[in-house]
């Protein structure tokens, strides 16, 4: 296979299935992957945004489809499934975004915390995972699962132990799951980013504490959101064919000095 290196990051035909697309960096790698040529799944709750999203995307020429989801009900996700499905096409890209942080020093998180952030960082990337493969896998379709970690998910820091520890574990899944897929044309990988300013952490990241604090990183800045586009469409796309089972920090080099 000779890749053309100007169409490499290319996704067209590709259909992709993006959950927590509403906003953040859901929002922005959907854009991504419709501009690259996908036709796309927003996945999430707030479909007031979701509709916005599908119509600026349909308007640039795109092929969208909004659907209302909260990716913690499993017994939901195959009527996601079909409707993307029948809409768009067998989705071939999964990106695993939706995500929560629920914060709070160890000896303060109760088993509430703990399961919250398990629950739509594992366990529903899991399930979606399943769903998603075993419908590639029936469709003889390669495709590609991408998971949204964190730089926490490769050291620890005080305050984030459910949160850091429900990514680490996502990363560990992606090892996994590469490792079961391969053999179907199925690439696994995630992204692990450092601090970029969304709806999660914005009330922090814009205090004056929060500026401090990035002051102090090594890249001494957030990273803007458009800055994920690359590393995640490497992951997706054939330029990335021979790339399984690895977690890529994007964060500035934020992860080098944490160890
Ligand atoms: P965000 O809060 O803007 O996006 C999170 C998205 O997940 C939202 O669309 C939200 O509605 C959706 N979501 C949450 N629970 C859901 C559920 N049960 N069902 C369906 N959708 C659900 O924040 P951001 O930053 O864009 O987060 C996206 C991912 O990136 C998350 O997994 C987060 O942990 C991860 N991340 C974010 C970083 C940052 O600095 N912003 C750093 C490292 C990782």
């Amino acid at each position: 296979m000779i890749i053309d290196p100007t169409q490499a990051f290319r996704l067209d035909g590709r259909v992709a299935f993006v959950t927590g697309a509403s906003s953040g960096i859901g929002a922005t790698l959907a854009r991504a992957f419709a501009q690259a040529g996908a036709a796309v799944a927003l996945v999430a709750r707030r479909r007031d945004r979701l509709d916005a999203l599908a119509d600026e995307l349909r308007a640039a020429g795109a092929r969208a489809l909004p659907v209302t989801l909260d990716v913690t009900d499993s017994a939901a996700l195959p009527a996601a499934f079909d409707a993307v499905s029948a809409g768009l096409g067998v989705p071939d890209i999964l990106v695993n975004n939706a995500g929560v942080a629920r914060t709070g020093l160890f000896l303060k998180t109760g088993a509430a915390e703990r399961d919250a952030n398990f629950a739509t960082n594992f366990n529903a990337a899991w399930d979606l995972s399943a769903e998603s493969a075993r419908r590639m896998v029936a469709a003889g379709k390669p495709g590609c699962i991408l998971n949204v970690a964190s730089v926490l998910a490769l050291n620890g820091a005080p305050g984030y132990a459910a949160y850091a520890t429900s990514k680490a574990a996502l990363t560990h899944l992606t090892r996994c799951l590469a490792l079961e897929f391969v053999r179907h044309g199925i690439r696994v990988n995630a992204l692990a980013p450092g601090w970029f300013v969304t709806e999660m952490n914005d009330g922090f990241l814009e205090s004056p504490a929060g500026r401090e604090y990035l002051d102090r990183i090594p890249p001494r800045r957030a990273g803007r959101l458009e800055e994920l586009i690359g590393p995640a469409l490497l992951l997706t796309s054939a330029a990335g064919s021979f790339v399984n089972g690895v977690t890529l920090a994007v964060d500035g080099g934020h992860h080098a000095a944490l160890a």
